[in-house]
């Protein structure tokens, strides 16, 4: 009895083991997941018997900790589950009937990439499966830049795409759809994923280059017109010739500037050298007109000359008024030599003088070739030679060989535009001036500025030194 039991139960359990006979199977290509998306790991048991009962568990290989997903007991267990696929995997219980352990992972990082067991273990046998996985990330469309356009008109394109996984393979087409080798080819990995960059230099004129970028069944594309480019290219080089010529004219003209530069530096001094002089004649231009309108604005009465017969030389004839000098070329009878007379000069000074305030009078030289008129001092030598100068005590105008003159420390020759023939004398005793003029053209003779008065001045006038042929009078002018 116990014995037909064990063989009943032999029996049925190799009856149980042959109904159970399976065999787990995957997909024989690998399974491509597009990061962030979900994908189904495919894994079922052929035949198509329910796995309901059985455990079914899934793990990373090569990972250790690499449970993904447990199923056991009829219930999933999480307790063993890896951390990174909390949350991340389901097996629809339904499909289990149908012997469909296909896993679904959710949310798919770069991380999963790898390969995954799938093991089914019944009561009496188990089997699996290897499923590989592979992950992609798709990039960010391809940018082309100009790098710009090389000296035999080449154009110099770069195109540049980041973000993928694994790496993507990048090429250039022409229009026609041609494939063109790349000149240079990077490629770099960080967190991001892989960015590739490819350089090119396009010389004939195609319409459109495209940059693209492909990953398996994945294809981003971008292209650029070149007849734009080389529109652009044209301008370039326009631009660029333009600008050489500008540097060209740039320089030029820094030069010319610089010249100018120092044409007008010397101009500067030329002209500051000219100011100087135009100061230097409007300050002496100023003086004299000052002298001048000084002269001319004092309309004076004039004073009563009349001059001092005592103190003329002994060959000048005094009229009896006072008013009246000549030269007689002889010794006037009766003239007493003991007075401080003239002797040398043919001189006469007035009876009287003046030591204040503004004075004038007027002589009248008309006709006379040799004289000297203005004002002495009260105290000024008469006899003998002397310097008739303000150092002396006089301040005259005179005509002597023909020519008209003043005395500073020196004989001053004046050149004047009218010869005169009444010489008014101005004297404005605080101020120390002593002014001449021609009263007919009213025009300025010559002034004495800035004197220093001190004594009484007399009216002086004079036929010249020790001789005089001309008799023509001298006359004192009260019209
Ligand atoms: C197995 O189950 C999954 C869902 O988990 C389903 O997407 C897939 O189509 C099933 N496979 C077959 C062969 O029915
Ligand atoms: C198992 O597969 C056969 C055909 O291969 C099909 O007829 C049968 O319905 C399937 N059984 C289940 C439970 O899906
Ligand atoms: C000028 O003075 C003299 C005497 O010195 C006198 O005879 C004469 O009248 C005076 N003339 C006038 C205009 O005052």
């Amino acid at each position: 009895m116990k014995f037909i039991c064990l063989t009943l139960l032999i029996i049925s359990g190799i009856t149980d083991s042959r109904s159970e006979q399976y065999k787990v199977v995957g997909p024989r290509d690998p399974v491509f997941a597009a990061a962030g998306e979900d994908v189904i790991l495919p894994c079922s048991v052929k035949p198509n018997i329910s796995v309901v009962d059985m455990r079914v568990e899934w793990f990373r290989l090569n990972l250790e900790d690499s449970q993904v997903h447990l199923y056991d007991d009829h219930v999933d267990k999480y307790i063993d589950q890896s951390e990174p696929y909390r949350g991340r995997t389901e097996l629809n219980h339904q499909e289990l009937q149908r012997g469909n352990a296909s896993l679904k992972l959710s949310s798919v990082r770069v991380s999963d990439e790898g390969l995954y067991k799938c093991f089914i273990q019944s009561k009496y046998q188990y089997d699996d499966t290897t499923v590989n996985v592979n992950v992609e990330v798709v990039g960010r469309p391809p940018v082309i830049s100009v790098d710009g356009f090389d000296h035999s008109g080449g154009l110099h394109l770069q195109c540049g795409s980041e973000g993928w996984y694994p790496k993507p393979d990048l090429e250039w087409l022409n229009s026609e759809g041609v494939s063109l080798s790349s000149e240079t080819t990077e490629t770099h990995r960080n967190e991001d994923g892989f960015s590739v960059k490819h350089t090119i230099t396009v010389h004939h004129r195609d319409d459109k280059i495209h940059c693209r970028v492909k990953l398996r069944h994945h294809v981003l594309e971008t292209q650029i017109i070149t007849t734009k480019l080389s529109q652009l290219q044209n301008e370039h080089s326009r631009l660029q010739k333009e600008h050489s010529e500008l540097q060209d004219k740039h320089r030029r003209v820094q030069n010319e500037h610089s010249q100018l530069q120092d044409e007008h530096t010397q101009l500067q001094n030329e002209q500051s050298r000219l100011q100087d002089e135009k100061r230097t004649i409007q300050h002496e231009f100023s003086v004299e007109r000052d002298q001048l309108s000084e002269c001319l604005k004092t309309v004076l009465p004039k004073v009563n000359v009349s001059l001092d017969a005592d103190t003329a030389h002994p060959q000048l004839i005094v009229s009896r008024d006072g008013k009246e000098v000549r030269s007689e070329m002889t010794q006037t009878k009766g003239v007493d030599g003991s007075k401080n007379r003239f002797d040398k000069y043919l001189g006469v000074v007035g009876k009287d003088g003046f030591s204040s305030r503004c004075f004038y009078y007027e002589v009248q030289v008309k006709g006379q070739t040799q004289w000297y008129l203005g004002v002495a001092r009260e105290s000024v030598k008469r006899k003998d030679l002397i310097s008739l100068s303000p150092e002396k005590g006089y301040w005259i105008v005179g005509l002597r060989y023909g020519k008209y003159q003043a005395r500073d420390s020196s004989v001053y020759s004046l050149s004047l535009n009218v010869n005169p023939q009444r010489v008014g004398v101005f004297v404005d005793y605080e101020k120390g001036l002593v002014c001449f003029y021609d009263v007919k053209s009213m025009s300025h003779i010559y002034s004495y500025t800035d004197q220093c008065f001190n004594e009484k001045l007399y009216p002086f006038v004079s036929l010249g030194y020790e001789r005089n042929e001309n008799s023509t009078p001298l006359i004192i002018c009260d019209d």
